[in-house]
């Protein structure tokens, strides 16, 4: 490539962002805390109606249960935090991507800062927003897209390569 545009340091993030699924005994900052959730309402968001609440997670018995309860979130066991990305689905339709924003904005601010994090799916999966719901004490019309389990990576990962130029379709599919 002629330019280094690859080079620049937002660009090397979005590239270097991946699940990470173990974490270490390390505790995870309060400061870095409030900069992932700080930049999970970044996120745009349809007419700009901001549907999210987030729930940041530290007890580590409700990390427990959680991951008990989650069949797909089992690392809440040694995640250090946990932001549970939700909405009050009354006020919008697609509450789920807005909030999809949301948590690739929190993933991405937890690649930048040293953290690891991955995407848990609550929605659309009743049981499993039932398990977040009630070990959160959601309100009634809150809903649940996603736990997001934080803590600081236990190995080295490397992103996977997902760049595939036949799935780029120009002018014409
Ligand atoms: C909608 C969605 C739901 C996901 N649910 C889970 C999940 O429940 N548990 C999990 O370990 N990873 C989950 N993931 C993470 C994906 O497995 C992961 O993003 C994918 O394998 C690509 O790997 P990468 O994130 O390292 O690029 C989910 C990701 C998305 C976008």
């Amino acid at each position: 490539m002629e330019n280094n545009y690859l080079e620049h340091p937002v660009i090397k993030n979005i590239l270097s962002r991946k699940s990470v699924r173990k974490y270490s005994p390390a505790e995870v900052e309060d400061e870095k805390l409030e900069v992932l959730l700080r930049c999970g309402m970044a996120a745009p968001s349809g007419k700009n109606v901001q549907p999210w609440e987030l729930v940041l997670v530290k007890d580590r018995a409700m990390l427990d249960a959680m991951g008990e309860g989650l069949p797909y979130a089992k690392m809440l066991a040694d995640a250090k935090a946990a932001i549970v990305v939700c909405a009050v689905e009354e006020k919008c339709d697609y509450w789920y991507v807005d909030c999809s924003a949301v948590t690739e904005n929190i993933l991405l601010a937890a690649e930048a800062l040293g953290l690891g994090a991955v995407w848990t799916a609550t929605y659309p999966y009743p049981e499993r927003m039932q398990v977040v719901k009630d070990v959160c004490c959601l309100p009634e019309g809150v809903v649940s897209l996603c736990v997001i389990p934080v803590g600081y990576p236990a190995k080295e990962y490397n992103p996977r390569d997902k760049y595939v130029t036949d799935k780029i379709h120009r002018d014409k599919f």
